[in-house]
């Protein structure tokens, strides 16, 4: 395992240009399985979830080379239509070649994933929307397997107890592409990732329309063709980029970004004090001395995005006031809290709510990474700190952001990965 040695107090400056986005990226690799023609992705980031994404679409039959973020995937034939549990307990994410291989091969059987650090993540709407397409689902030995002797385009009904599912949305949608009829999907996930799938897949020549919306409609039924399609740019990254200024009291200009998917984030670092210019695809963000607390309600896009809760969290540890965070969407999506508070962060926190109490200053310290976005919140926090900090198990923060220490090392930050 590796880590990261910081030396904080370093001002940063420069452009940092942004990858493409992981969690529309994983879907729509799966989704490549729908056609048996040739498909060439640009912008796909070099990210650990990436590389499992492929071993599974390698493992199910796919021809697969991937170069200079450039992934050329063929689906000729499928040779297996099991996502195995070695591959899936690594990313839970290996889930949409379930509604794929239903779709190509009608009959799937995929590791049920397991719940993760930030909490059970159940994916009961999945199998709901799934079934009311007609597929059978048994529930067998730790695996979900699907058969599916007709799909039937029907209205289907995605409402969950923390609102609607990202995941779910685009699992109906996958199979809702070879259902006879038409499949109304509502409530829809109107996340940039869900719409960026839908339009690939209608760039295979599927009739998809509404995405973006809360309501989608896949009009089933038709032979896919290939395509040369470019993923967006990864809003949380963008957004993380956008933190590490306003904690460093720097500007930074963040570019081959989306300004328009990243409106919930701006408008709160703006509500804190930082300043926000936009272009078509650059953001320039700069951090200073007058920022102030204020309250994050984490919601579902366009809201604040909760995958930023916890970058913004070590950046309200350094701003003067007491400031709110409450995590509406996630069970444990905290435990970045613990290892913050070891740098000097006065943080309490009561169930879904986090009251976050800036503090002068946060010291370096030895800490440990839990999950992906709580990795994010400490390097962050690790910038600005005084002395060295430490960040053991690293691995978890290579799954979603590609060469993170080589750009914040352009950028000025003393950062280094280091064997454990
Ligand atoms: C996607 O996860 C993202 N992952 C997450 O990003 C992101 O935080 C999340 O959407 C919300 O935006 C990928 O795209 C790979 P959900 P997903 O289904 O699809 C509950 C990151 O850091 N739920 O929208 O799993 C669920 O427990 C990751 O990049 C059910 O109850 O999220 C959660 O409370 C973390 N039943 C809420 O809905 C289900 O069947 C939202 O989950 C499915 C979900």
């Amino acid at each position: 395992m590796e880590r990261f040695v910081i030396e904080g107090g370093k001002n940063l400056s420069g452009e940092v240009t942004i990858s493409g986005a992981k969690n529309s990226a994983l879907p729509i690799i799966a989704a490549v399985l729908l056609t048996d023609k040739e498909v060439v992705l640009e912008n796909v980031p070099d990210l650990i979830d990436v590389r499992t994404m492929i071993e599974l679409a390698k493992h199910l039959g796919a021809h697969v080379e991937f170069n200079n973020n450039i992934l050329k995937i063929q689906a000729r034939k499928i040779s297996k239509i099991t996502a195995p549990y070695e591959i899936v307990r690594r990313m839970r994410a290996s889930y949409y070649v379930l509604g794929a291989l239903i779709a190509r091969e009608r009959e799937a059987k995929v590791s049920l994933p397991g719940g993760c650090a930030i909490g059970p993540r159940p994916i009961d709407l999945h199998i709901k929307g799934l079934k009311t397409l007609g597929v059978d689902i048994e529930i067998e030995d730790g695996y979900i397997n699907a058969r599916a002797k007709k799909l039937k385009g029907r209205e289907v009904n995605l409402q969950g107890p923390k609102g609607t599912s990202v995941g779910a949305t685009i699992n109906v949608m996958l199979a809702a592409t070879q259902a006879t009829g038409q499949t109304i999907i509502s409530p829809a996930a109107c996340e940039p990732e869900v719409e960026d799938v839908a339009n690939f897949l209608c760039h295979l020549g599927f009739d998809i329309s509404g995405q973006g919306t809360h309501t989608i409609i896949v009009k089933g039924g038709c032979a896919p063709s290939g395509v040369h399609y470019t993923i967006i740019p990864d809003r949380i990254e963008a957004g993380t980029f956008a933190i590490a200024a306003a904690i460093t009291r720097s500007t930074l200009s963040i570019s081959d970004c989306r300004p328009d998917h990243l409106t919930g984030i701006l408008e709160k670092l703006e509500e804190i004090g930082a300043t926000v210019e936009k272009s078509e695809n650059k953001i320039v963000v700069t951090g200073n001395h007058q920022m102030r607390a204020t309250n994050i309600f984490v919601a579902s896009y366009p809201g604040f995005p909760t995958d930023m809760q916890a970058q913004c969290m070590a950046l309200l540890s350094t701003v003067p006031g007491t400031s709110i965070i409450k995590e509406t969407i996630f069970e444990n999506r905290f435990m970045q809290a613990l290892e913050l508070m070891r740098m000097g962060a006065d943080i309490t926190i009561e169930g879904d709510t986090a009251v976050i109490k800036g503090v002068q200053r946060l010291s370096g310290a030895a800490v440990m990474a839990s999950d992906l976005r709580a990795s994010a919140s400490l390097v962050l926090a690790g910038l600005v700190a005084d002395g060295e900090t430490v960040i053991r198990r690293i691995y978890h923060l290579d799954r979603g952001y590609e060469k993170f220490e080589v750009k914040l090392s352009l950028l000025g930050a003393r950062i280094k990965r280091r064997p454990e």
